[in-house]
């Protein structure tokens, strides 16, 4: 039987070259280790994250969405007595534009009735109740009721006025409603607001302003 050498032995390094090594590497010493990451403290992750708000039914902002409503009812009380107005130009004007401004007026209450009915359904879309009673219309509404208008530059002037209103109440709504995400009303007012900026045009051509 043919003799199996042994595999010669590693040469043991010598104690020499061990030291010759350790030199080469890098010593990890105590002050290279990374730096323990400490968890943050509670409070201070309290201060920086903001309390999450209360959403209701649709998603919103529990406490924006009220605030919103409360704004639309006011918006809902100028629509219907300016609604009550523009009915009162149609049946009083007088003079040789009867017949043209009889049916404009009748085109003007009839678009304001119609937004008077999407605005009390915002308000109930976000939760609450519209008002829906004359006397609680008047309490809030900066339009206040005009009768016996019979004079076409009057009427016009008043309707003018009125839009003007409506106008500064939408824009305050729009900028609420952008702040709460809440883009259902934002995106109703943004239309009101681009076609009532139109007709605010046309009244003021027909005073000749
Ligand atoms: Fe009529």
């Amino acid at each position: 039987m043919a003799k199996v050498s042994k595999p010669a032995k590693e040469a043991k390094p010598s104690k020499e070259s061990k030291l010759k090594k350790e030199a080469a590497a890098p010593k990890a010493t105590k002050e290279a280790k990374p730096a323990k990451v400490q968890p943050p403290v509670k409070e201070e992750k309290a201060a920086k994250e903001p309390k999450a708000p209360k959403l209701n039914h649709i998603g919103l902002d529990a406490e924006k969405t009220k605030e919103l409503a409360k704004k639309l009812n006011e918006l809902l009380a100028n629509y219907q007595v300016f609604y009550m107005n523009a009915r009162g130009y149609h049946y009083n004007i007088r003079g040789e534009k009867f017949f043209e401004l009889h049916l404009k007026f009748e085109e003007l209450y009839s678009n304001l009735i119609l937004k008077a009915d999407e605005i009390a359904e915002r308000v109930l879309t976000l939760g609450e109740t519209p008002i829906h009673a004359y006397s609680g219309y008047l309490k809030i509404s900066d339009i206040k009721e005009k009768q016996n208008v019979t004079s076409p530059k009057e009427a016009v002037s008043e309707i003018l006025n009125s839009f003007a209103t409506l106008l500064a109440r939408q824009r305050v709504l729009l900028d609420l409603s952008g702040d709460a995400n809440d883009e259902g009303t934002n995106a109703q007012m943004s239309d009101y607001i681009r076609e009532q900026e139109k007709l605010v045009w046309m009244y003021s051509a027909y005073l000749g302003k």
